[in-house]
């Protein structure tokens, strides 16, 4: 682990790329920029970016691992998304305040009970898919974006009826204005009236909160209340150690944050899925059989290959909060460092022929906690890690059972940024056919195999 140091300052290299060049590169070309670097400079270098000012951006095992356990008086959050989530999400929190809200977040996320989750999440495949055309390409994303928007609103805020349609209807744009006016400097978050980009979002929030009162008041007026099992319910019921409650517009803004976190991250990584089957006929042979024969082991290895190769979250960031030493580098106080998922995930170190998509790679043997990283690591680690494990599981089974897929010989599609998450530049484009019921494994029509 990181650990305090009075040695002198020793920043990895650093190019010497200007400035603005360096921030221009880091919000147009990050994967490139960062590959191109990583290919001159190693596993560690020091990037000049606007804002962030001196960034260490790492990839290497050893320490991503040194970092992701580093005491938390040593390393913090780096991420502001707090100013826009409001002050009692886990993204504004720190330090104990941050270990206590984890301690009562987890336990609703734990993969033990994610099972009782699954029949929401193929209810709201069938009812997506049920208006899919037939022998037409199509993009899967805004489908995919609505299936993980209603699972959340249906298992995490247990939403319906009215309050469902009507944070349905709000929380997409609020959450795309959310994340753009996080970015922004300062300035931009000043409330000019409701036409203004704050004054909007203010606006929202307003709305959000009024339904978020309507669910709370239902939630505690229910006589099935402690049997619910909705994540809302979970955090009204969970006490601090000291015996008091989540507050409950610390509740609204934590519901806020694990639907920002947690929706379009989802989608994104499900929308690749597609892309990625498409151009691998022989791997959708095997899968359909295997979901045909009631197995799951190649699908878990897909998902896993798929987040390895197409991180829709390419990096994750700490601040340090002292001078610390991180292997054989010193980094002083309030430097932010970034773990580099793309890179960890694309080095030959880390997964021989890494370019390659493969998922037999992961038969036989789960990923490694420090090479393949996803989700981050550590005390900041994904907390709907399983949740959305589960989701992208049962998504992908119910689909499956459910059509063919037409397969291409197409390139693969480009990476294109949305702000939170990367997503398949051309939407994850499909040509599905209904499977008859009680039919068995198609067989490959096509047994090219695309790689890239
Ligand atoms: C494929 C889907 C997802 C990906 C790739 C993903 C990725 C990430 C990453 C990289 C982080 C930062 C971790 C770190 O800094 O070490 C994170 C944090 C977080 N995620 Fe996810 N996430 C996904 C789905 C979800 C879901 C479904 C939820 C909840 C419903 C969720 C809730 C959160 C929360 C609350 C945090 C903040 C944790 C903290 O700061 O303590 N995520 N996620």
């Amino acid at each position: 682990m990181g650990q305090a140091t009075t040695d002198p300052v020793r920043l990895p290299p650093a190019p010497p790329i200007p400035k603005i060049a360096a921030g221009l590169g880091f919000i147009g070309a990050r994967a490139k920029l960062v590959g191109t670097l990583a290919k001159r400079y190693g596993t560690a270098f020091t990037l000049n970016l606007p804002i962030f000012g001196k960034a260490v951006v790492i990839s290497d095992p050893v320490l991503i691992k040194d970092l992701f356990t580093t005491s938390t008086e040593l390393v913090g959050r780096a991420s502001n998304l707090g100013v826009i989530l409001g002050p009692g999400s886990t993204f504004s929190l720190d330090g104990d305040e941050h270990r206590e809200r984890r301690k009562l977040l987890v336990p609703p996320f734990h993969g033990k009970r994610m099972q009782g989750y699954e029949h929401i999440i193929e209810e709201e495949v069938m009812r997506e898919t049920a208006s899919w055309p037939e022998g037409q390409e199509f993009q899967t994303l805004a489908p995919m974006m609505r299936i993980t928007l209603n699972a959340i609103l249906r298992a995490v805020f247990g939403a319906e009826g009215d309050a469902l349609d009507e944070l349905r209807e709000l929380l997409p744009p609020a959450v795309a204005l959310g994340s753009r006016l996080a970015v922004m400097p300062p300035f931009a978050r000043r409330d000019l009236g409701r036409w203004s980009p704050w004054g909007r979002f203010l606006y929202y929030r307003r709305r959000y909160d009024a339904v978020i009162d309507r669910l709370i008041d239902q939630a505690r007026s229910d006589p099935a209340f402690d049997e619910r099992t909705d994540v809302l319910s979970l955090l009204l019921q969970a006490r601090y150690e000291n015996g008091e409650p989540i507050a409950d517009r610390h509740v609204a803004d934590e519901l806020l944050t694990l639907l920002t976190a947690g929706h379009e991250t989802t989608a994104t990584t499900l929308a690749w899925t597609i892309e990625r089957l498409r151009r691998h006929p022989r791997l959708l042979t095997r899968l359909t059989a295997e979901v045909d024969a009631g197995g799951s082991e190649l699908r878990q290895a897909t998902i896993w290959e798929v987040q390895r190769t197409r991180p829709v979250v390419d990096g994750t960031l700490r601040m340090t909060r002292q001078r610390i030493r991180l292997g054989e580098w010193v980094i002083p106080e309030n430097h932010v460092v970034i773990v580099s998922i793309g890179l960890a995930h694309s080095a030959e170190a880390n997964f021989p022929n890494a370019k390659a998509f493969n998922p037999d790679r992961f038969l036989g043997a789960a990923p490694d906690t420090h090479t393949w990283v996803p989700f981050g690591g550590g005390v900041r680690r994904c907390i709907g890690a399983a949740f959305a494990n589960m989701e992208l599981n049962v998504t992908l089974r119910t689909l499956l059972r459910e059509f063919e897929f037409g397969t291409t010989y197409a390139r693969g599609e480009p990476v294109h940024s949305r702000g939170v998450a990367t997503a398949p530049g051309s939407g994850g484009r499909a040509v599905v056919y209904r499977r008859a019921p009680g039919s068995s494994a198609p067989t490959a029509q096509d047994t090219a195999m695309v790689s890239a």
